[in-house]
């Protein structure tokens, strides 16, 4: 069985550095497909109000647990959704989600987009830090936020988000942004690490799958891997599953890395956080 190696975030709490994203996976399928993750070596689950299967993910993780696996082993990370942002509003969300999943406990609760123009992304994080300092929550930090953003938020907020989950992929390499992640001590996710898929076509990725023996998809994840990213791949069948956490027995070179970095294109899967409001 493979298994991902740990990154200790900037509070000392341990993250799977490959974990499984659920986006489009409906509700009804949800628990079966992450048990079949967690069966396969997976121990980091990620969702969100939005995607509606916060039910199926703590159904998965209850089972597993029933099954002898220890609750600390396993991380699960929701997100707070645009209509719900404010502080008592995001506190009520958080229980819906707590709700949904049937835990006790959640791992990290991201705020899932800015939303620049509601402007309430800072009480919204406020409610974050007050879960967090609860104990309800043992890592927070955001998604899609852009430098400006981050910004506004250290100058009014206490606690340093752990994560910036960002899209991030051979296509969109976010240097700037990951530059100051660097600077702040935030790591950086990526979501759509693979662009959905797009991304299979590239020649230089097909050449590169070629030359060492190993998928378009395991190539791109080994990228992130070395490049510091964590990743949350989705897939919806056992051997892609597998395959997607089979990246940790190889290594691209120097030359392979700087050729994947040569991709980079500013090239989107999803959207730009200023068009998500
Ligand atoms: N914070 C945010 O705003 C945000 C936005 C988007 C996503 N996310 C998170 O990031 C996770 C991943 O992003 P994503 O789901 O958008 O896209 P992704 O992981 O980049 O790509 C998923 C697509 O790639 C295919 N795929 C996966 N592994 C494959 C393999 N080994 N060979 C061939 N095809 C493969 C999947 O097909 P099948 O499913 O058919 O197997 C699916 O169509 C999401 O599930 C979600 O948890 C967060």
């Amino acid at each position: 069985m493979h298994r991902s190696p740990k990154h200790t975030l900037n509070n000392g709490v341990d993250i799977d550095v490959l974990g499984f994203g659920v986006y489009k996976v409906p509700a009804e399928d949800c628990a079966d497909l992450v048990s079949t993750a967690l069966d396969t070596g997976y121990r980091t689950v990620d969702t969100a109000a939005l995607y509606g299967n916060e039910a199926g993910v703590g159904t998965a993780v209850n089972r597993a647990v029933a099954g002898g696996m220890s609750r600390e082993e396993l991380f699960v990370t929701s997100k707070v959704w645009n209509t719900e942002q404010g502080y008592d509003s995001t506190l009520a969300a958080f229980d819906a989600s707590m709700e949904e999943l049937g835990l006790d406990y959640l791992d990290l609760f991201l705020i899932h987009w800015p939303c620049p123009e509601q402007g309430l992304f800072i009480p919204t994080y406020k409610a974050l830090e007050t879960l967090y300092r609860e104990g309800r929550v043992r890592a927070i930090g955001v998604s899609n936020f852009e430098p400006v953003h981050l910004h506004q938020l250290l100058d009014a907020c206490e606690v340093v988000p752990a994560v910036n989950q960002i899209e991030l992929h051979p296509w969109l390499a976010q240097t700037e942004l990951r530059t100051l992640h660097a600077q702040l001590g935030i790591a950086t996710q990526a979501w759509s690490p693979l662009a959905r898929g797009a991304i299979f076509d590239d020649p230089v990725l097909q050449a590169l799958a070629a030359e060492n023996g190993r998928s378009v998809a395991q190539i791109v994840l080994r990228w992130h891997v070395q490049s510091g990213h964590l990743v949350i791949p989705k897939a919806s069948s056992v051997q892609r599953i597998r395959e997607n956490l089979d990246v940790f027995s190889f290594t691209l070179d120097d030359a392979a890395m700087a050729r994947v970095d040569a991709l980079d294109q500013d090239r989107r899967a999803g959207s730009h956080p200023s068009q998500v409001n």
